[in-house]
């Protein structure tokens, strides 16, 4: 993050003089210059390219005449599939799975971003999924310091660190005024979000309501998602199976953010195959206000039932107050309850997965993160909310079957990887699943959904 100001880059320096040009009503010129260069760039990398796999390709042929695979035979038919079939080996998998996306990431005054993070608690609280995104981006491939050569455009603003001096929490009233400043200024300095109106901008709303911005349900769901952002993409916390107003935009459904160095540390000491002599655990707040839905009063007290029915059961380990240490508690736990609070989601899912623990969600139609890569269903266990009271029967009955299978597909470190977000992109960790979503989503990019007109156009 310190490293994004001072981040020398040719391209963005040209950039930048493109922009200086742009106010002085020069950008056409500029940019089919760059473009010129562009495609003759991309030629001459084309070319040597070809010679180099033409080369090789002679040389293995040469070697190995008997290695006639179907590669060969189809180049030796069909030439033009002769560069795309021989550079494969060049290609990784993550830009093969990422379908070469491209994300331009503008870079605001620090007054919307980087600013905030002199309360260091900025990038490592509950919500810090909005500033761990924008720093692995800065130094990702799919970074693009050409925005005419972006899929989509990141608009970094940070608007979860106005902790409270009272209470720690963060105060997220100036969220969407701190939002729509910064659209209105990148809307009047650069020509990309006019042109799409914003469909190829991609947002950060980490906290417990997502692009509603109202930390009590009742309030966020009023306000509902500023007309602003109504039409472009939401990374968010906050995913519900049903119908929901702070969800009527195009989102994607992130973890919350929990220090990877924390669960290293943690981990070093209480290895996930390691004594679990805490069979259920639960630590936090037991009484949440009830939920108070379209005026419906909802009384589903979930904690409360659970504190009342089975503290003092042998078999619970339930802790009211908060307890620097409790990750290791959560290490030494075969159970970790994971019921709804304020929002249906909570940090509690995500420590749990990386600390081994069997996540039991209580949270009514949640909907969970990156299901195309952690198959929940298999690493959890999951109970109605108005079944919370036969907690102990179900469990019962989940160790006395499958726990052990439960377990071992939670201890694939695939699954703890793609919910951490690291602060550089690793192929299958939570940014990486960002952009494997938004790759899903190439057909709402603005320069993408132009290529493919041209191709039908020229075709
Ligand atoms: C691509 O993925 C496959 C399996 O999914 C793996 O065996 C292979 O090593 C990967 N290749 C690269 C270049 O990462
Ligand atoms: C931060 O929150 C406080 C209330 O806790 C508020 O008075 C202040 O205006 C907020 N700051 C910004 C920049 O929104
Ligand atoms: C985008 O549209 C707004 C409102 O119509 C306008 O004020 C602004 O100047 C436009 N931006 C550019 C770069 O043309
Ligand atoms: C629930 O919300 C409705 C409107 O949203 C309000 O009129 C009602 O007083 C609320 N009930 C409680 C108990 O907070
Ligand atoms: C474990 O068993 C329960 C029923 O007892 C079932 O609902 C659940 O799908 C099973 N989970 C796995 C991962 O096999």
């Amino acid at each position: 993050m310190e490293n994004h100001n001072n981040r020398p880059s040719k391209n963005r320096g040209y950039y930048v003089k493109m922009k200086l040009m742009h106010k002085h009503g020069r950008p056409q010129q500029e940019k089919n210059n760059f473009n010129t260069f562009h495609k003759y760039f991309k030629w001459i990398l084309w070319l040597s390219l070809s010679l180099y796999f033409f080369t090789s390709y002679l040389i293995s042929n040469n070697n190995n005449n008997s290695h006639n695979n179907n590669n060969i035979k189809h180049q030796k038919t069909k030439p033009t599939h002769v560069i795309k079939s021989l550079s494969q080996p060049i290609s990784t998998n993550k830009t093969e799975s990422l379908k070469n996306l491209k994300v331009f990431i503008y870079d605001l005054p620090p007054k919307y971003n980087t600013n905030w993070l002199t309360n260091s608690r900025c990038k490592t609280h509950l919500f810090a999924s909005e500033v761990a995104i924008h720093r692995a981006l800065l130094t990702s491939d799919v970074r693009t310091f050409d925005p005419y050569d972006a899929d989509f455009f990141f608009v970094p603003v940070y608007v979860s660190c106005n902790f409270s001096t009272v209470n720690g929490f963060p105060a997220i009233g100036h969220a969407r005024s701190l939002i729509s400043s910064a659209v209105k200024l990148i809307s009047t300095e650069y020509p990309f979000w006019n042109r799409s109106r914003g469909s190829d901008h991609v947002f950060v709303a980490s906290h417990d309501f997502g692009s509603c911005f109202h930390t009590l349900e009742d309030v966020a769901m009023k306000d509902g998602v500023p007309e602003i952002l109504k039409k472009s993409i939401v990374l968010q916390t906050f995913g519900v199976t049903y119908e929901h107003p702070c969800q009527k935009v195009e989102h994607v459904v992130i973890p919350p953010f929990v220090s990877p160095e924390s669960v290293r540390n943690t981990l070093e000491n209480f290895p996930v195959s390691g004594r679990r002599d805490i069979w259920v655990f639960f630590r936090g707040k037991m009484e949440v206000h009830p939920k108070n839905v379209s005026g419906r009063f909802y009384s589903k007290k979930v904690r409360t039932v659970i504190w009342k029915k089975f503290n003092g059961d042998r078999r619970f380990y339930l802790q009211r107050h908060r307890f620097a240490g409790y990750q290791s508690e959560i290490a030494r736990s075969v159970f970790c309850l994971c019921p709804l609070g304020w929002a249906p989601w909570s940090p509690r899912l995500v420590e749990s997965v990386a600390l081994g623990c069997v996540p039991v969600i209580i949270a009514d139609g949640i909907r969970l993160p990156f299901s195309s890569a952690v198959k929940w269903s298999e690493i959890s266990v999951t109970v109605a909310e108005k079944d919370v009271w036969r907690l102990a029967e179900i469990l019962e009955k989940v160790a006395a079957t499958n726990l052990s299978s439960i377990q071992r597909n939670l201890w694939d470190p695939r699954t703890k990887k793609a919910l951490l977000f690291n602060s550089w992109v690793q192929e299958g960790d939570a940014t990486w699943q960002v952009l494997h979503s938004l790759s899903e989503k190439l057909y709402r990019s603005y320069r993408s959904s132009r290529v493919s007109r041209q191709l039908d156009s020229d075709t």
